[in-house]
C-alpha cells in the first residue's frame, strides 16, 4: 500500500465522516474503524500513522460509556482526542478541531505524508484486486450509473477479460443510455460485456400495474431474476463486483450509530449462487468515486451524471405504464437535458427530469380539439436528497423547453412546472 493511514475510532460521533473528509482533503488517507478494534487488528492495517478518538453524541450506549481497549494506548501511535476525555493523547480538543489543529496533528505529530491521491489509490486497488481474484472471474451488474461504471473501469484495468459485465436494459432507461453503456464499455474499453434487452419482459410484467410500491417491487425483483438467469449461463465465476461506496457502509449502521437504511446493490440473489464480493470503492466518498472515474478515463458525462433512480423512467411514467407515455417521458426528458446543458444549468442544478401523469387534458392542435397528456418539469437542488428546494429556472429557458416539448413530443399538449419543495413533496413522484 502506498498511502499513510490515519485511523478514526468511532466512539459514536456523527462527525466521524466530516473529520475523515477533512483529513483526506489535507491529502492524507483516513478510515473510520469500530471503537472496539483490537491491537492486533489495528497493527494489521497498513501504514497507520496516528489515531483519532472521536467521542460524541452517542458515546453512551445502553447506559454504558463506549471505551476503546486500553491496550491501544501502548502501541505508541500519536493520538488526538476530540470530545473524549483521555489524558494519554498528544492533544485534546473539546470539539471539532479546526484545519490548523488537524494539520499540526497530521504533519507534526504523526509525520504523515500527503500521498492520498487517486493515482495511488487506483494502483493500490489494482494490486488488491489481483491478489484477491487471481486468475478467476468476476461478474458485475453494470447499470451505467456512476458507481457501477467506475467499478467496471477499475476491474477492467485490474483483470481485463476476467471481468464479465452484464448490462440489463429494463426498457425504463433514458434516451440512448443503454447504447452509451455498450459504446463506452464494449467498444472503447473492450470489456467482456453481455447486453440483455429485457424491455419487453419488464413492460409485460408491469402492464396494468398502477401502485407505485408494486411497480418498484416488480422492477427490482425482475432485475434480480434476469441477472440471475445470465449468471447461471456462465461458468466458473467466483466473485461478484459491487459498487458499494463509503456512505453505504456508514449508513448501514455502525456499532454506535443507529441504522439509517440497509443497502444491497444486487442483493436478493438465491442462496445457491454464492459469490465472494469485490468492492474496490467501499472506502470512497461520492466525489472521490467521480475523481476516480475521471482518473480511470471514463467520459465526463458518465462520471458527473445526475442521480437516476434504479426503477428508472418507470417511476416517472405515473400509474400503470403505457408505451405512448413512456416514449413521451423519454423524449421530453431528453429535450429537458439538452436545453439545460445548452443553458449551462446541467452544472448548476442537482436533479432535473420530466414526469407524465396518467390522465389527459383538453387542448387544440391544427384547429381541432385534442385530448392529450401533460409533461411536468421538475428541477431541484439539495445537499443530501433529504430535503430539496426548487431551482428558479429562467423563464426564457422554460419557454424554449415548453415549445420544443409541444412541437416534438407526440401525445402531449400541455407542460407544467412543479413548484413543490421537499418536504412535503418528495423529489420523485412515485
Ligand atoms: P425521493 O423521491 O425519495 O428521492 O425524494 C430522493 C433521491 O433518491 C432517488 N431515488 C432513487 N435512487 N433507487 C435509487 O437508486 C431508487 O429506487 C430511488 N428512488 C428515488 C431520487 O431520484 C432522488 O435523487
Amino acid at each position: 500500500m502506498k498511502q499513510d493511514l490515519i485511523v478514526i475510532l468511532d466512539l459514536g460521533s456523527t462527525q466521524n465522516t466530516v473529520i475523515a473528509r477533512e483529513i483526506r482533503d489535507l491529502g492524507v488517507y483516513s478510515e473510520i474503524h469500530p471503537h472496539d478494534i483490537t491491537a492486533e487488528e489495528l497493527k494489521a492495517l497498513p501504514n497507520v500513522k496516528g489515531i483519532i478518538l472521536n467521542g460524541g453524541e452517542n458515546r453512551v450506549v445502553d447506559g454504558l460509556e463506549v471505551q476503546i481497549r486500553p491496550e491501544l494506548y501502548e502501541l505508541g501511535y500519536p493520538m488526538l482526542s476530540v470530545d473524549y476525555p483521555q489524558s494519554k493523547c498528544v492533544a485534546r480538543f473539546a470539539e471539532l478541531p479546526d484545519k490548523d489543529a488537524l494539520r499540526k496533528f497530521l504533519f507534526e505529530d504523526c509525520k504523515a505524508e500527503t500521498n492520498w491521491n487517486m493515482k495511488n489509490f487506483i494502483e493500490d486497488q489494482i494490486e488488491l484486486i489481483r491478489n484477491q481474484v487471481g486468475d478467476r472471474k468476476v461478474l458485475l451488474a453494470l447499470s451505467g450509473g456512476v458507481d457501477s461504471s467506475v467499478v467496471a473501469a477499475m476491474l477492467i484495468k485490474a483483470i481485463g477479460q476476467q471481468l464479465v459485465c452484464v448490462h440489463v436494459n429494463h426498457g425504463l432507461m433514458r434516451k440512448n443510455e443503454s447504447e452509451s453503456v455498450v459504446k463506452v464499455f464494449r467498444d472503447e474499453l473492450h470489456a467482456n460485456l453481455i447486453y440483455v434487452d429485457a424491455s419487453e419482459r419488464f413492460l409485460g410484467k408491469l402492464e396494468h400495474v398502477a401502485d407505485p410500491e408494486q411497480k418498484r417491487k416488480i422492477i427490482g425483483g425482475e432485475f434480480i431474476r434476469v441477472f440471475e438467469e445470465e449468471a447461471r449461463k456462465l461458468e466458473g465465476i467466483d466473485f461478484l463486483g459491487q459498487g458499494t461506496i463509503y456512505p453505504d457502509i456508514i449508513e448501514s449502521g455502525t456499532k454506535t450509530a443507529k441504522m439509517v437504511k440497509s443497502h444491497h446493490n444486487v442483493g436478493g440473489l438465491p442462496e445457491d449462487l454464492k459469490f465472494e464480493l469485490v468492492e474496490p470503492l467501499k472506502q470512497l466518498f461520492k466525489d472521490e468515486v467521480r475523481a476516480c472515474g475521471v482518473e480511470l478515463g471514463l467520459p465526463h458525462d458518465m462520471v458527473y451524471r445526475q442521480p437516476f433512480p434504479g426503477p428508472g423512467l418507470g417511476v416517472r411514467c405515473l400509474g400503470a405504464i403505457t408505451r405512448d407515455r413512456l416514449e413521451a417521458v423519454r423524449e421530453s426528458d431528453a429535450i429537458l437535458r439538452e436545453e439545460f446543458a445548452r443553458a449551462g444549468l446541467d452544472k448548476k442544478v442537482w436533479q432535473y427530469f420530466t414526469v407524465i401523469p396518467d390522465f389527459k387534458s383538453v387542448g387544440m392542435k391544427n384547429n381541432a380539439r385534442v385530448f392529450e397528456y401533460m409533461v411536468i418539469i421538475r428541477a431541484i437542488n439539495t445537499v443530501d436528497a433529504m430535503t430539496a428546494s426548487v431551482e428558479k429556472v429562467d423563464w426564457d429557458v422554460l419557454e424554449r423547453i415548453t415549445e420544443r416539448i409541444l412541437a416534438e413530443v407526440e401525445n402531449v399538449n400541455r407542460v407544467c412546472f412543479d413548484m413543490s419543495p421537499k418536504p412535503p413533496a418528495t423529489i420523485e413522484f412515485e
